[in-house]
This record gives structure tokens, sequence and C-alpha cells, in this order.
């Protein structure tokens, strides 16, 4: 049976591709996905993005029971959400890892804190696109 891993992305993941490039990188979500799922076909991925904190809670909640590992990237709610962070630890999925695709400790100081990481078995930052490959390859150990 094909293992199902979700990948939730926060606010302004959505414009990855147009927002600031030197930052992010030129790749959207979609084309990065796209290149995932060829390279990974027995897994069953799944990509959310919301720019709603609360859509975000949702979204965790309805994995319960279905996401075998989840991937997140909580966007700018990283650094503030103790709502997505008591989620996590209220929905309880076998494996959580976070990613950045910036260096996030390389940035502003308010970028350092995340709520987000203290749920999760390990985070990844600074890697540009490749952490999600890398959280990937990690969840399918
Ligand atoms: C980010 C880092 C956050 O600080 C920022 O608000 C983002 C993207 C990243 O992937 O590097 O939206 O999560």
């Amino acid at each position: 049976m094909a293992k199902t891993i979700y990948i939730l992305n926060g606010p302004n993941l959505n414009l990855l591709g147009k927002r600031e490039p030197g930052l992010y990188g030129h790749q959207s979500m979609a084309d990065y996905i796209e290149t995932l799922r060829a390279k990974y076909p027995q897994i069953n991925l799944i990509e959310q993005q919301s720019n709603m904190e609360g859509e975000l809670v949702n979204f965790i909640q309805a994995m319960a029971g279905k996401a075998e590992g989840l991937i997140i990237n909580a966007g700018a709610y990283t650094h503030t959400s103790i709502a997505i962070a008591d989620a996590l630890r209220a929905v309880q999925l076998p494996r959580v890892i976070e990613v950045h695709i910036s260096n996030v400790y390389a940035r502003e100081d308010y970028r350092k804190q995340s709520y987000v990481a203290a749920v999760c078995e390990g985070s990844i930052s600074g890697l540009g696109l490749m952490g999600y490959e890398l959280a990937l390859m990690a969840l399918l150990k």
C-alpha cells in the first residue's frame, strides 16, 4: 500500500517562484511537487496550502488517521502560531518534520523562534526546496 505523506504549506508559499526569488528560488511549489511525485511514485503525496491560520489548523485536524507523515512549512505562522503547534499536539500524527526553504537562523531575530519545531521530530532550514525531499527521505526511513 502506498504511504500517504502530506506537505502542508503556510502563507505566501503559494507565491513560490515569484516571491523574493533570491531567497526562495524560481520554482513554483506546483512544479516542485510534480518532480517529487515523479521521483517517488510509490508515495501518495498530498500538498495543501493556506494563507489562513485557522485553515491550517483544520487541515492538520483532518489528517488524523490518514497521514503517515507530515512535512510542514508554516511560513510566518511558524514564529507566531500557538494554535498550529497545539493542533499538532492534539492530533499526534505518526511523524512530523518541519521545513524552511530559507535559513531562518541567518535572518531576522524574530524568525529564530519556531513554535512548530518544538512539536516536530526534526527541522530542516536553509537548503531550499531540497529540504522537502530530504524530509520525505527521512519519513521513508
Ligand atoms: C519560511 C521562513 C519564514 O520565516 C517566512 O515567513 C516564510 C517562509 C521558509 O520557508 O524559509 O514565509 O518558512
